[in-house]
């Protein structure tokens, strides 16, 4: 019955078990964790636009910059009529600069896991491109997932777009299983744009994750009053405060929600208990050197086409190629 041409393709296995599956199960275990896809409903993607703002949160603009610096260079590289799948699309900000430089790209498909935000996000873009099919997807790109119909059995190259240095959220071992499993959703003709922030000093680094203003602390407790509404829980969110921590020897920025008293909480008929300073890990953020990255994207069959940075080093831009050959 809709008339938006945006209607977007239902993810199946998303829903609300899957929250509160994730957090039983997170809350269970002796170091309690959930996992940072979580964050993302409607209110932690507005939050996290919030933080792309901060002036401590450096990564968005250094990529921005770093994006519109290269986009000529990386649209050689790419042949026309791509179909380009953008992985944790968010607020798809960083998109038209890419599209732009494109040439005549075939289709936008942008993949998240907050369905109202992408909605909304997939039909501002298509807006200012017309000539462009942009097909949303619901999904966590982090679980295999279809492309849509529409795109799935053509001929068109694929690009696989995926900024923000995302791939940070991810162990090194998980973000090889995930260049691979990107490498099999994108086919045989791949090539994929990724932002890596890089490692540095944690003076800069942890300022990043724990902003003056505290928007990164109610972005972070915001899965508090998230587990609550949704799941019924009965946290009492003031009893938590945000942390971010360095760890220095494993490369990344921890987020934690720390308990600030002994305390018990229920959550679907289960009773999880507090230690004062007990924590919820709620995030990893890691961070690599250029030939850091590029060693860890070889060892899931990714070639390093090119790479740029900003001239302080603090992020960078990768082509990645996976061409599988045709005649093989
Ligand atoms: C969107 C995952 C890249 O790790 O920098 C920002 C998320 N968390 N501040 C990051 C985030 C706290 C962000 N990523």
């Amino acid at each position: 019955m809709s008339s938006n041409p945006l209607s977007a393709y239902a993810c199946p296995s998303l829903p609300q078990d899957a929250f509160a599956s994730a957090t039983l199960e997170g809350l269970g275990r002796s170091q309690k964790i959930i996992p940072c896809a979580w964050l993302y409903d409607q209110r932690g993607s507005e939050l996290f636009e919030e933080i792309t703002q901060l002036d401590e949160y450096y990564p968005t603009r250094t990529e921005i910059g770093i994006l519109q610096a290269c986009a000529p260079l990386l649209a050689e590289a790419i042949a026309p009529g791509a179909v380009v799948v953008e992985l944790g699309s968010g607020s798809s900000r960083k998109t038209p600069l890419l599209l732009r430089a494109l040439r005549e790209p075939h289709a936008y498909v942008p993949v998240d896991i907050a369905e109202d935000f992408l909605r909304a996000s997939a039909s501002a873009l298509a807006a200012d491109f017309p000539e462009l099919t942009v097909l949303p997807v619901v999904a966590d790109f982090t679980q295999p997932f279809h492309l849509p119909p529409q795109v799935s059995g053509t001929p068109h190259p694929r690009l696989g777009f995926f900024p923000g240095s995302t791939i940070g959220n991810f162990t090194p071992a998980e973000a090889v299983r995930f260049l691979q499993h990107a490498a099999r959703l994108l086919g045989h003709n791949r090539r994929m744009v990724i932002g890596v922030d890089a490692t540095k000093d944690p003076a800069v680094l942890v300022p990043a994750y724990n902003d003056s203003r505290g928007i990164t602390a109610e972005f972070n407790l915001n899965l508090l009053h998230r587990i609550n509404l949704e799941l019924g829980a009965d946290f009492d969110v003031n009893a938590f405060r945000h942390e971010a921590r360095y760890h220095d020897r494993l490369g990344r920025i921890e987020m934690h929600l720390v308990s600030q008293r002994k305390q018990i909480v229920n959550l679907l008929g289960h009773r999880f208990s507090f230690e004062a300073d007990e924590t919820i890990h709620t995030e990893n953020s890691y961070k690599y050197s250029v030939p850091e990255f590029q060693a860890l994207a070889a060892s899931a069959g990714w070639h390093p086409q090119a790479v740029w940075q900003d001239p302080a080093g603090r992020f960078s831009v990768h082509l990645l190629s996976n061409i599988v050959s045709e005649t093989a």
